[in-house]
């Protein structure tokens, strides 16, 4: 099965330099959402007619499994899928049909195509087609006796073929060998001046050749994309879907429509969701996690029983099962947290691993930090890793208590049992099990008065 993915056009109506198949939906171009469709089916090889903003294209979406065609300039679909053709010889000279999608189309479902490649079989041509309230602006499939003859597209119809409800969705099953006889056949003489693809059914009718069709479960499967409004409302029906998923699936989630799922989201039994989180990458949550309103999470996994609390932003880190984090809590990248750990409000950590039973509750930054089991750092503690050029290390070992306000002047160790006072800005090691602060002597000065404010006080000239 040879795939033809359309994607050489400009879409004006984006109205933005970026070409129109790489805009994002739920974080991935929509060229990329079809191919991943194709590759769904098995489909081998990939041919995309590209055109617009071509290199770009190329570049985002490579991989081994794509051949590219450049359409230049873009005559029509079917001169578009004319282009594809030397490729798909010769690259899968025994495939025996092709199936035409569009870089613009992001989410038909892989269910519908295998029903319309069913249809082809190999012998016929399968076109995707469904019934709309308001056809207009598409291509009109005109039946006499209930067989398809043709497809007219909406600028070459007359009155009576504009009121046909059936429409084309441009997709459609070919065999590769009666798509490579047709298309160079096409002409341009219609409306729009184009090489219409459309126009290759009435050549198979004329063939005798049987036209079949098939319809999608739900027409925001064939719907394209022209315009940011389009694109809007495409990701509200995916994103719609993602959440029915993860319902059917046991995650409790407080609002279906305030989810944004934007990559891969893995949850385990009673799992809950609050309002207005967005999931980016790859994320795990284990069984009874529940996670609070506006969160964003990307690529991190998160330990069973864990709660995280609302306004907390975690990236590339792990948090370990029965933690508490936030509420308004940061994890970068690199943080991977044991079990029964406590971030607080305030508090950011990046590159570090904090041990089982530790807690950072307030105000504090711990950035490429050791830290052991059962520590406890106290509010607006930082770590000094960075000395303008280069990174180090701090090391706090197991049951630390580290006073607030402190400063660790990194590298530095922290020994076990340590206690370090508040306020201290601690440049050498500190031994285990001692007290260590530095801070100036505490002074009071007996008799000293507040300045007091003047009864009459004389203006300045
Ligand atoms: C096409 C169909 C129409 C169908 C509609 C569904 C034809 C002649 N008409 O109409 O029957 O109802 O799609 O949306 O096929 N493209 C290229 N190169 C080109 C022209 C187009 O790659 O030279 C690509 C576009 O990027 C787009 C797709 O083909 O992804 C469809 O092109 P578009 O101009 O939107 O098709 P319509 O004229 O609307
Ligand atoms: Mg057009």
């Amino acid at each position: 099965m040879n795939v033809v993915i359309l994607a050489a056009g400009q879409g004006k109506r984006m109205h933005s330099d970026l070409p129109k198949v790489l805009h994002p939906l739920a974080g991935k171009a929509l060229l990329g959402h079809v191919l991943d469709t194709a590759r769904e089916l098995g489909a081998e090889p990939i041919c995309v007619v590209y055109g617009h903003g071509g290199e770009q294209v190329r570049t985002a979406l490579s991989a081994s499994d794509i051949t590219w065609a450049l359409q230049e300039p873009q005559l029509g679909t079917g001169h578009a899928v004319l282009q594809a053709m030397p490729g798909v010889a010769a690259s899968a000279p025994t495939a025996s049909s092709t199936l035409v999608l569009y870089g613009d189309v992001p989410l038909t479902r892989a269910s519908t195509l295998r029903r319309l490649i069913a249809a082809a079989g190999s012998d016929k041509l399968a076109l995707l087609t469904a019934h709309l309230d308001k056809p207009q602006g598409y291509g009109r499939i005109v039946r006499v006796a209930g067989q398809v003859k043709r497809i007219v597209e909406e600028k070459d119809a007359d009155d009576a073929e504009r009121e046909i409800r059936e429409i084309n969705t441009g997709i459609l099953v070919a065999p590769t060998a009666a798509l490579a006889r047709w298309l160079p056949t096409l002409g341009n003489r219609n409306a729009q001046g184009e090489y219409y693809l459309t126009d290759i059914v009435a050549l198979a009718v004329a063939e005798g050749m049987p036209v079949v069709t098939a319809h999608p479960d739900a027409n925001w499967e064939t719907e394209g994309i022209n315009s940011k409004s389009q694109l809007a409302a495409l990701e509200r029906v995916h994103q719609r879907n993602v959440a029915e998923r993860l319902m059917e699936a046991g995650v409790t989630l407080n609002d279906p429509a305030r989810i944004d799922v934007r990559g891969e989201l893995i949850c385990g039994r009673d799992v809950g969701v609050d309002v207005n989180c967005v999931f980016e990458g790859r994320v795990e949550i284990a069984d009874r996690v529940s996670i609070g309103a506006n969160c964003v999470l990307k690529n991190c996994r998160i330990g069973s029983g864990a709660r995280i609390a609302p306004f907390c932003h975690i990236e590339d880190a792990v948090v370990g099962p029965d933690d508490i984090i936030g509420p308004y809590a940061r994890l970068r990248p690199g943080t991977e947290l044991g079990r029964g750990v406590h971030i607080g409000n305030f508090v950011e950590v990046k590159n570090s691993s904090i041990a089982d039973h530790s807690k950072a509750n307030h105000l504090a930054y711990v950035g490429d930090a050791t830290i052991g089991s059962r520590v406890n750092i106290g509010a607006g503690t930082i770590t000094c890793n960075y000395d303008g050029a280069n990174k180090f290390r701090t090391v706090i070992e197991d049951d630390v208590f580290i006073g607030s306000d402190t400063q660790l002047v990194a590298p530095v160790t922290v020994g076990r049992g340590a206690t370090l006072g508040a306020g201290t800005t601690l440049t050498r090691d500190a031994p285990p099990d001692q007290l260590t602060v530095s801070r100036t002597k505490q002074l009071s000065i007996p008799g000293w008065k507040r300045p007091t404010k003047n009864a009459n006080p004389k203006k300045k000239d």
